[in-house]
C-alpha cells in the first residue's frame, strides 16, 4: 500500500477567464493532518472539490485512496468524507437523530445505525446533547456534529474546508480537539484553513497555495523557520545607536536584520522569540545602549505569504 493516500500531480482547472488552479501538485501521507493554507481565492476549494469528485479537473491526475477521481469517482466517494463550509445537519432532528439518520443514508442497519451514532456523540464530546436539536447548539457543538456526520463510515480521507471559519475562540479549540482525535482511528485528514495558529496546531505538514499552485510543502516547524514565526524589533533613541543595536539583533536573528533609519527601528526574523527577546535584552542593558522599544512582533499572515511567495519565485 503506497503511504500516500492523496497523490495529485498537475492538476489545473479554469473557471472562464480565472485560473483556479494551475499545475497543483499535492501529496499527502496516510494517517497525517495535511493543511491547505492561502488567502482567499488560492484555489483551496477547488482542490478539495476536485479530489472530491464534486468538480472536473481539466488536466492533471489525482489519486484519492487508491483510486482515480475521474475514472474511479465511485470508489473514492465510497472513501472519503468532506465538511463543507455549510453545515449538513438538520434542525428539527436530534443530534442523535441527525447522526442515525446519516447511518441510515448510508445504508447501516437500524440497530448499527444507532450504535455508530452513539459511538461518534462519544467520540465528539456530545454524548450530554444527545436528544437536544442541533439549532440550539454553540457553534463548536455544531461543528463536531459535522464532523461526526461525515465519520459515520469511518473514511479513509476526510476533507474539512474551513472547519473553524466563524467560530469564537472555545469553539475553534474544541473543533481543534474533535480534529486531533480523528487520525487516532487511522483517518487521513485534509483541511483548508486561512488561519496560521489553526495550521500549526493540526497539521503534521502544509502546504501554502497561492495562485492555484502549491508554493510549498513542509512542516509547521519547517514553514515557520522559513516564514520567520517572530520579528524581533528594537527602535533607538538616536541614529548613532543603530549599529551596535542592529550588531545585537543580528547576535539573535535568524537572517539580516532590516533597519529603517526613519524610524530608527532594526528587526530581524527569530528563532526562538522568548530566548531572543531575553539574550537581547540583556546585550542591550550590559552595552547601555539606549532604546525606545523593544518587543516581538508575530507577522500577520498576509506578510508571511509575501515573504514566502516573494522568496519562491524568485
Ligand atoms: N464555480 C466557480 N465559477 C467561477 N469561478 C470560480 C468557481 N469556483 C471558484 N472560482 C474561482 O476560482 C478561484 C479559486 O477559488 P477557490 O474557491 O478554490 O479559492 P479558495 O482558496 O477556496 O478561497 P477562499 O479562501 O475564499 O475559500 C477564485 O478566483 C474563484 O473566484
Ligand atoms: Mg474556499
Amino acid at each position: 500500500m503506497s503511504s500516500s493516500v492523496i497523490e495529485a500531480h498537475g492538476l489545473t482547472r479554469r473557471f472562464g477567464e480565472t485560473v483556479a488552479l494551475d499545475d497543483f501538485d499535492l501529496e499527502v501521507a496516510r494517517g497525517s493532518v495535511h493543511g491547505l493554507l492561502g488567502p482567499n481565492g488560492a484555489g483551496k476549494t477547488t482542490a478539495v472539490r476536485i479530489l472530491t469528485t464534486l468538480q472536473r479537473l481539466h488536466t492533471g491526475t489525482a489519486i484519492v485512496a487508491g483510486h482515480d477521481v475521474v475514472r474511479e469517482a465511485r470508489q473514492v466517494r465510497r472513501r472519503i468524507g468532506l465538511t463543507g463550509q455549510q453545515t449538513a445537519v438538520d434542525d428539527l432532528l436530534s443530534a442523535r437523530q441527525n447522526l442515525v439518520y446519516f447511518g441510515r443514508l448510508f445504508r447501516l442497519g437500524k440497530a448499527d445505525a444507532r450504535k455508530r451514532a452513539d459511538e461518534l456523540l462519544a467520540q465528539f464530546g456530545l454524548a450530554g446533547s444527545a436528544h437536544r436539536v442541533p439549532k440550539k447548539f454553540s457553534g463548536g457543538m455544531r461543528r463536531r456534529l459535522d464532523l461526526a456526520a461525515s465519520m459515520i463510515l469511518a473514511p479513509d480521507v476526510l476533507f474539512l474546508d474551513e472547519p473553524t471559519t466563524g467560530l469564537d475562540p472555545a469553539g475553534r479549540r474544541e473543533v481543534w480537539e474533535a480534529i486531533a482525535g480523528l487520525t487516532a482511528g487511522g483517518t487521513t485528514v485534509l483541511l483548508t484553513t486561512h488561519y496560521l495558529d489553526e495550521a500549526d496546531r493540526l497539521c503534521d505538514r502544509i502546504s501554502v497555495v497561492d495562485h492555484g499552485r502549491n508554493v510549498v510543502d513542509d512542516t509547521p516547524d519547517g514553514l515557520k523557520r522559513r516564514m520567520g514565526a517572530e520579528r524581533l524589533e528594537v527602535m533607538a533613541t538616536a541614529p548613532e545607536a543603530l549599529e551596535p543595536i542592529t550588531a545585537v539583533v543580528a547576535s539573535v536573528a535568524t537572517g539580516e536584520p532590516s533597519v529603517e533609519p526613519g524610524t530608527l527601528t532594526v528587526s530581524a526574523f527569530v528563532h526562538d522569540p522568548v530566548d531572543a527577546l531575553v539574550t537581547a535584552a540583556a546585550a542591550i542593558r550590559e552595552q547601555r545602549l539606549e532604546v525606545a522599544d523593544l518587543g516581538l512582533r508575530r507577522p500577520t499572515l498576509d506578510e508571511a505569504f509575501l515573504e514566502l511567495v516573494g522568496r519562491e519565485t524568485a
